[in-house]
This record gives C-alpha cells, structure tokens and sequence, in this order.
C-alpha cells in the first residue's frame, strides 16, 4: 500500500457500522494513514467486501459481525479487536440507524431500536473499549452525532433524540476520560450521500432524485460525500487535534451556518 501518510502508523481503530458509508470510507482512509482497521457491523455481506479491498490496497484490517446493541456481543467483540490486532486506540462510534416519524407516528418499537443501536450502542461500546485504550496510554473517540443532534428535524423525533443525546455524551465522557489521556469528540454530518440518506426519502415517501434535491438545499448546493466526512473524522482521531476535546466538529456544507 501506498501510505497517504503515517499519521495512524501502530494504531488499531475499531469502527462501528464500518461495512457502508461513512464508516467504510473512514475506514479505508484510517488504513492508507497506516492504522489496523476492525470493521464492526451487523452486515456479515458488506463486512467482509471492505476488509478485502482494504487488504487489495495492502492495508490490515478484520471483520467483526456484530450488532452495538446488544451488551455481550459488543464486549466480546471489543475483546476480540484487541486480541486480533494487538490493542486498541481509537474507536469510532458510528453506526447508526433512522426513523422518519413524529413522536405519535413512531411505534414504540422503532423507538426503542433506535435508541439502542445510536445511543445505547455508543455507551456499550465505549464501556467496553475504554480500559484498553487507557491501557495503550490513551486513544481518541469519536462519536458521530449529526446536524439534528445540535437542532431539531421534522419527522424525524427518535432520530433527533438519540443525535442530541450522542452530543451531551461526548462532552461527559470527555471530562470522565481525560485525565486517561483519552480524547472523545463528536462529529455532526450533515446530510451525506449514503444508503441511510436514501433510506430516508423511502422512508418518508418522496422520489429518490427529489430527495437528493431537497436535502442539497443549503449554501454549497450539494449532499457531502462519506469521503469529507471520513477527513474530518481522521483529524478528531488523530494527534492533529491533539488538544481537542469534548467538541463537536459540524461538516455539512454550510446548512447549520444561517
Ligand atoms: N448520511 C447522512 O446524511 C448522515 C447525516 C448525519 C449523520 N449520519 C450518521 O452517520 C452514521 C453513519 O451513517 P451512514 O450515513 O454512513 O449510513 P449507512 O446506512 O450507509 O451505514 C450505516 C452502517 O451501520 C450498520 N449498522 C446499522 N445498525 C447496526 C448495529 N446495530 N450494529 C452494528 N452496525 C450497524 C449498517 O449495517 C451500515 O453498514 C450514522 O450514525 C448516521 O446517523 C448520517
């Protein structure tokens, strides 16, 4: 592989949700600044197809099936990164899940689900990957928010909730981690081109192309790609935000500048 720079060389990064969108492409860019990648994610299809093109482009990386969710598997999961790759440093709390609803509209099992994939997740994974990063010394978290964890959306309640509560979760376990030498900051996307965006428009009932438009309203006119959102995600990981913490980095084209 050819390095784009040794930034994560010695690094072992696990990412949550790593087999789509922003996290596949944080992965792939974490592996050509050097880190060993552990790819976490419920898909067992897409998993496996990125630790491949990783490893074509002669990075390291594994794939870990799991679902955030659920306490045991987070654990061992957590568990198993460490043992495959040699330690842990920086984890990357990024799966996450939507429901276009109104509070009345949401069933209460959606509710539910989305709580425990966006938040609960966040907390399992954290509370488990935590002690090994104080172990290496310290490490980085981040944790991915979005534009409706810093203001409200429309139809989207559950979603909102969980976003905010990621927000305030950063800043706590920043000030509980510091002095572990651990760094935790929040990046906010905004609307970005991936399967969840799309998944939204289905949701909501309006025209692929339609949506896509609606959602490139904002002051650079466009949807991000997962590929700028991973660039902001590599500084937050990295020792070039070495005196960042407990901050929330917006990277959404300008829609929450007015
Ligand atoms: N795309 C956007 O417009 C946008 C905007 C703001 C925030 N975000 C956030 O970015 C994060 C990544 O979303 P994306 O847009 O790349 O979506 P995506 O659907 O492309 O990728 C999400 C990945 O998470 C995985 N996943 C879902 N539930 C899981 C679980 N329980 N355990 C493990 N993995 C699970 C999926 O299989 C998928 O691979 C999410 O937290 C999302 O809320 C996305």
């Amino acid at each position: 592989m050819v390095l784009a720079s040794s930034l994560l060389a010695g690094k072992v990064a696990l990412i949550t949700g790593g087999a789509a969108g922003i996290g596949r492409a944080t992965a792939r860019l974490f592996a050509t600044h050097g880190a060993a990648v552990a790819i976490v994610d419920v898909s067992p299809e897409r998993g496996p197809e990125v630790v491949r093109q990783i490893q074509a482009e002669g990075g390291r990386a594994v794939f870990l099936r799991c679902d955030v969710a659920d306490a045991v598997q987070a654990e061992a999961t957590v568990e198993s990164a460490v043992a495959q790759l040699g330690g842990l440093h920086i984890l990357f709390n990024n799966a996450g899940i939507t429901c276009r609803r109104s509070v009345v509209e949401t069933p209460v099992a959606d509710w539910d689900r989305v709580v425990a994939v966006n938040l609960r997740g966040v907390f399992l994974m954290s509370k488990f990957a935590i002690p090994h990063l104080a172990r290496a010394g310290g490490g980085t978290i981040v944790n991915t928010g979005s534009g409706w964890g810093l203001k409200g959306g429309k139809d989207a309640a559950v979603y909102c909730a969980t976003k905010g509560a990621v927000v305030n979760l950063t800043r706590a376990m920043a000030l509980d981690h510091a002095a572990q030498h651990i760094r935790v900051n929040c990046i906010c996307p905004g609307d970005t081109d991936t399967a969840l965006l799309a998944e939204e428009g289905r949701q909501l009932g309006v025209e692929a192309g339609a949506f896509l438009r609606e959602a490139a309203a904002r002051p650079m006119q466009r949807v991000g790609t997962p590929e700028e959102i991973a660039e902001a995600v590599l500084f937050l990981a990295s020792d070039q935000s070495s005196f960042v913490t407990g901050t929330t980095l917006v990277v959404d084209g300008g829609g929450l500048a007015g």
